[in-house]
C-alpha cells in the first residue's frame, strides 16, 4: 500500500437481524451503506427468531453486498480489506456474514479482518456520511468513556486508545434494550420496544410511578430485571382491578428510571477516569430522552452516532476494521464465529 493512499474497506455485518454491508474509507468516510432489516418478520414473534434470522441472512447477504459495491461505484478489486463481524451475536447469523467475507477475501486475494460487534458499535461515533462535516470524536484525545447500550449488552467501557478497551461494568441480568423490549411487551406496546416506549412516553407523566433503582455491588454494573418486575406488578394490579393500563405513564416512568441510571453511572465513570469525551453507542443510543439527559451535562463532550448508525449496520464495522487494518491485525481464513466474544480480553 502506498503511503497516504486512502484505505477502502468492504464491511459486512450479520450478527443479529440486520444483513448489512458498507464501504468505508480511512475508518471515517462512508461511501455506501446498505442494511436489509428483518424487523417486520421478527415482529410477528415478538423478538428475534434465530433460525429465521439465519435463513434471511442467507437470502440477503449477496444481494446486499452487490448493491453496496454498486452504490459505491467500486469493485471488490478496489478494496484493501474485507472486515466482518465475527462475534458476539447469534452463531447461525454470524456464520453467514463470516463465510461470505471469507469467500470474497479468498476470491479477491484481500486480507480478512474479524471485528468485534461491540467494538463496532463504539466506532459508530467515527462514521461520517458523504459530504458531512460534523465534528466527530476523531479529533479528541484519548481516553474516552463509552456507554454501550444495545439489545444484548449494557456496558461501561474505558477506551484508552484505539482498540484498547477495559470493561468497567456491565449488566447482571437484562440489557437496556432488552429491558425496553420486555417492558413494552408487558404493557402491550409493539416490538421493538425501544422506539414504541419512547413514543408512548411522549404522552405520559414520567413521575407517575417512582420505580426504585437497583443497587449493585459494583458501581458500574447494572440490573434492570427488578424494574421490569416492578412494571409487571403494576400491570397485574391494573388488570386485577379491571382498570385500563396507563401505558404512557408506565412507559415514561420506566424510561426515566433506565435513562437516569445509565447517565448517572456513565458520568461517575467519566469523572473517575478523568476523561472529557463520552461515547454513547448501540440501539438504545437512539433514545431521545437519553440524549436530552446527557445534554444537561455540559462539562463533557458527549458523542452519539447518527441515528441510522445507532442500530446494527456495517459502516461501524468498517470503521473498527480500519483501525485493525492499520495495526495489521488480520484474521486467518480459519477464523470461526465467536458468539460470546467479550470486548476486552
Ligand atoms: O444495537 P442493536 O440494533 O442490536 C443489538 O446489537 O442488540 O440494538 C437493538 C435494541 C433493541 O432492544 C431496541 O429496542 C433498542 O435497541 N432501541 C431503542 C431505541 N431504538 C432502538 N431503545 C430505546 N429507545 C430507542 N429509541
Ligand atoms: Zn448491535
Amino acid at each position: 500500500m502506498q503511503k497516504n493512499s486512502p484505505v477502502r474497506i468492504l464491511a459486512i455485518e450479520s450478527s443479529c437481524d440486520e444483513t448489512a454491508a458498507a464501504v468505508m474509507i480511512d475508518g471515517e468516510n462512508l461511501v455506501s451503506n446498505v442494511v436489509a432489516s428483518q424487523m417486520e418478520i421478527h415482529a410477528r414473534y415478538g423478538g428475534v427468531y434465530p433460525e429465521v434470522a439465519s435463513r434471511q441472512h442467507v437470502l440477503s447477504i449477496l444481494p446486499v453486498i452487490k448493491q453496496c459495491l454498486a452504490e459505491a461505484h467500486l469493485s471488490l478489486a478496489d478494496m484493501d480489506a474485507i472486515a466482518v463481524t465475527s462475534g458476539p451475536g447469534l452463531a447461525g447469523s454470524l456464520v453467514v456474514g463470516l463465510n461470505a467475507a471469507k469467500g470474497l477475501a479468498i476470491g479477491a486475494g484481500k486480507p480478512l479482518i474479524g471485528v468485534n460487534h461491540l467494538e463496532g458499535h463504539i466506532y459508530s461515533s467515527w462514521v461520517k456520511k458523504p459530504g458531512e462535516n460534523r465534528a466527530t470524536v476523531a479529533e479528541k484525545a484519548f481516553p474516552h468513556i463509552a456507554l454501550l447500550v444495545s439489545g444484548g449488552h449494557t456496558e461501561i467501557i474505558l477506551m484508552r486508545d484505539h482498540l484498547e478497551f477495559e470493561k468497567l461494568g456491565s449488566t447482571l441480568d437484562d440489557a437496556a434494550g432488552e429491558a425496553f423490549d420486555k417492558t413494552a411487551r408487558l404493557i402491550g406496546l409493539p416490538y421493538p420496544g425501544g422506539p414504541s416506549i419512547q413514543e408512548a412516553a411522549l404522552q405520559g407523566d414520567d413521575t407517575s410511578f417512582n420505580f426504585t433503582k437497583a443497587r449493585t455491588d459494583k458501581l458500574y454494573d447494572f440490573s434492570f430485571s427488578g424494574l421490569k418486575t416492578a412494571v409487571l406488578r403494576e400491570v397485574r394490579n391494573f388488570e386485577k382491578n379491571q382498570v385500563e393500563i396507563p401505558k404512557a405513564d408506565l412507559a415514561a416512568s420506566f424510561q426515566r428510571s433506565v435513562v437516569e441510571t445509565l447517565v448517572q453511572k456513565t458520568i461517575l465513570a467519566a469523572e473517575e477516569h478523568h476523561v472529557r469525551s463520552i461515547l454513547v453507542a448501540g440501539g438504545v443510543s437512539a433514545n431521545q430522552k437519553l440524549r436530552d439527559e446527557f445534554a444537561k451535562h455540559t462539562d463533557w463532550d458527549v458523542f452519539f452516532p447518527e441515528f441510522e448508525f445507532c442500530t446494527d449496520n456495517a459502516a461501524m464495522i468498517g470503521a473498527a476494521g480500519y483501525f485493525r487494518f492499520i495495526k495489521h491485525q488480520y484474521s486467518s481464513l480459519a477464523i470461526d464465529v465467536e458468539p460470546t466474544w467479550s470486548i476486552s480480553r
